[in-house]
């Protein structure tokens, strides 16, 4: 494995530092590498699907017209924030069917022409919070495809526009979209549903020194002229539709991986992703050949609201991963693993966003057993299995809300967006594996996603496939192995796996030590890494007196920590224990990233105490303006934000 050197300092120290909210992340600069050969890519699935999905978050009806493929010309405009544009379709019509239905949310439609170039009658719906507007078009006998004109709002969900003070060099602006999992509509008009595949391409003019990419095949260089081509030759589902313009630079990690970055970001980002190839040829040799062409990860600003998405060909991820040491690029092979269970066997509806989620933490785990060894596959698996059940016990045991399969009809389907999807969905494969064996599920799991691939998935159908491919030839009734209940119960069933991990046991004997009495310091930590270090502090008891926490900061500096794991986990303790040495660097954390997974408990606990949510209250005052929609929704409710504050400056 290459070692390229380590660079001099985590970025996160930089992120910590930064003065401005949110003030570090990227644009894009540009390199250049030839692209990988791209395997043929499969014809579109009849779009109109033979089978008719019913998706309650979409106003699409894919089985009279479905799109096959999108044409976007777009030009963003920073000073006014917003996109504008064309998006032309190319439709597949069931015989007879004259209305095409698309999703919007927040667009301005300006004029619709058909293939011919003859204008068209157009309609809006009436608007929906969540859903946006339906817009339906009436197609002549022969059109096969339409173009809308049309420019995105300001306050389109999916987009963030980044001021230059809010990326890690200051001297660019940003802009970035996150379109899952319903928010594509929101800056392009098309079928926003899981459910419907389609090709496309893209021209995208930006000012002169900014690159863009896009989920497709991307360039490496900064063009003179701003304007770059996209095409993306493989059906995707709109929730993949990305876009990114920054000050970025490309570095080449291996034949069919890289990395884009900031500038000052993209050497830290090189040397943390290092292993990408190598997983890459993991997750190969376990599930079938990679079906995307090329393997790049994106590395945004800190106000990027999740950990990664699955971009199809270039991962979004946030820079709290860049923790210098390696240690959390278990979301790397999260990611990538979406190349096969996700972006090539989707959910048909996010209902079973299990499909996706479950399936990508197991991938994930396989992969970095591959790399790291079983061991410290447990360690994840241990880790994960904990917040399960905490999220069980919070949600309650006998909730549907911890059911795999949700019904989220008339629901935003973030709220399916928890423990249970991601980890119960793991435990659910690692039951079925352990209950046959490698040797009989790796090769189902890899026939499963050939099968399916560049299809919709349902639980049904799964379950469907497992009895008659797996657990029948095994000779298993899958009543024995409560398989229903699994997927359409509550909880965990009683034959739930139990996670082996034996390094935490010596993390348990040194934590026992510490609450005997033992100092911090006499304690031994040699060799542990972050996941250990996690274990430590999620483990240890609610109360802890200042002088001990005290004692365990001085000996393993946990208020200065560049890892944000390890940062996250030991905020949550001085809140609980009110240790105000940490808050000034909390206060930072919360001003210098906004990812969601860190921002929602540490407000949370913040607002449990009338001082916390007085300090929570201010902190937010001032981060956010720099946070995305998204996270800006979830902690505006947890501090019942807006309900008695003025409206904040514009940011
Ligand atoms: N696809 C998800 C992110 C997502 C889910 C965005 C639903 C919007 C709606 C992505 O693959 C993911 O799971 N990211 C995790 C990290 C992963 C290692 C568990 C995250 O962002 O925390
Ligand atoms: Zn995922």
């Amino acid at each position: 494995m290459p070692r390229p050197t380590r660079p001099p300092s985590s970025p996160l120290g930089h992120l910590a530092a930064a003065a401005a909210p949110l003030a570090l992340v990227g644009l894009l600069a540009g390199c250049a590498t030839a692209p990988a050969p791209v395997p043929a890519a499969p014809a579109p699935a009849p779009a109109a699907a033979a089978e008719r999905i019913d998706d309650p978050h979409s106003y699409a009806e894919p089985w009279d017209v479905a799109v096959t493929h999108l044409s976007l010309d777009l030009e963003p405009d920073f000073d006014r924030q917003v996109l504008e544009g064309t998006a032309e379709l190319t439709l597949d019509r069931r015989a007879g069917a004259d209305r095409l239905h698309l999703d919007t949310r927040g667009l301005d439609v300006r004029r619709v022409t058909l293939g011919d170039g003859s204008e068209t009658e157009f309609a809006l719906g009436p608007e929906d919070e969540l859903l946006g507007r339906r817009l339906s078009i009436d197609l002549a006998p022969g059109t096969e495809s339409v173009r809308i004109d049309y420019a995105t709002s300001p306050d389109a969900a999916a987009v963030q526009w980044l001021a230059p003070e809010q990326t890690a060099g200051g001297g660019h602006p940003f802009l970035f979209t996150q379109s899952q999992a319903i928010l594509a509509r929101t800056w392009v008009p098309l079928q926003d549903t899981p459910s419907v595949r389609f090709t496309y391409d893209a021209e995208v003019r930006v000012p002169p020194g900014l690159m863009a990419v896009m989920s497709a095949e991307n360039p490496t260089a900064t063009s003179p002229d701003g304007r770059y081509s996209f095409r993306m030759p493989q059906p995707i589902p709109s929730y993949l539709m990305a876009l990114a313009v920054g000050d970025l630079e490309f570095r080449s990690l291996g034949p069919r991986t890289g990395v884009y970055a900031e500038p000052e970001v993209v050497d830290h980002a090189a040397y943390e992703f290092a292993e990408t190839e190598e997983m890459m040829e993991a997750a190969e040799r376990l599930f079938g050949p990679y079906r995307w062409g090329r393997y790049d990860l994106l590395v945004l600003p800190p106000s990027f609201p999740f950990g990664g998405m699955e971009n199809p060909r270039l991962t979004f991820a946030t820079p709290t991963i860049l923790a210098g040491d390696r240690s959390l690029v278990a979301l790397v092979a999260h990611e990538l693993g979406h190349s096969w269970s996700g972006n090539l066997v989707t959910n048909a509806t996010w209902d079973d966003f299990w499909l996706n989620e479950g399936f990508t933490v197991y991938v994930e785990r396989r992969i970095m057993e591959e790399l790291r060894g079983r061991e410290y596959a447990e360690m994840l698996a241990s880790l994960g299995g904990r917040d399960l059940a905490d999220t069980i016990r919070s949600l309650g045991p006998a909730s549907p809300a911890t059911h795999l399969h949700l019904d989220l009809a008339g629901r935003d389907p973030d709220e399916g967006m928890t423990d249970v999807a991601y980890e119960k969905g793991y435990f659910f494969l690692r039951m079925l594996e352990e209950a046959v064996g490698r040797d009989r599920w790796d090769p189902f799991l890899r026939s499963w996603f050939d099968r399916q691939a560049f299809e919709p998935a349902t639980a049904q159908g799964f379950l469907a496939y497992l009895d008659a491919q797996l657990l029948e030839p095994a000779g298993i009734d899958p009543a024995s192995l409560h398989v229903e209940p699994w997927v359409y119960g509550p909880g965990l069933p009683p034959n739930h796996p139990e996670v082996d991990a034996s390094r935490f046991a010596a993390v348990e004997a040194e934590r026992d030590r510490f609450l005997a009495g033992t100092p911090a310091a006499e304690l031994d930590t040699a060799g542990w890494t972050t996941h250990e270090w996690l274990h430590f502090l999620r483990g240890l008891p609610e109360e802890l007196s200042r002088d001990r926490l005290a004692d365990l900061d001085a000996a393993f500096g946990f208020t200065g920590s560049g890892n944000s794991e390890i940062l996250a986990a030991w905020f949550l303790i001085a809140i609980a224990n009110d240790y105000d040495p940490a808050y000034d660097a909390l206060a930072d954390f919360l001003r210098g990233m906004g990812r969601r997974k860190f921002l929602a408990p540490l407000y949370t606990a913040l607002a449990g105490t009338e001082e916390g949510m007085a300090r929570a209250k201010a902190i937010y005052a001032q981060a956010r303006p720099g946070y995305h929609a998204i996270s800006r929704g979830t902690i505006d409710e947890i501090l019942g934000w807006g309900e008695d504050e003025p409206p904040e400056p514009e940011g």
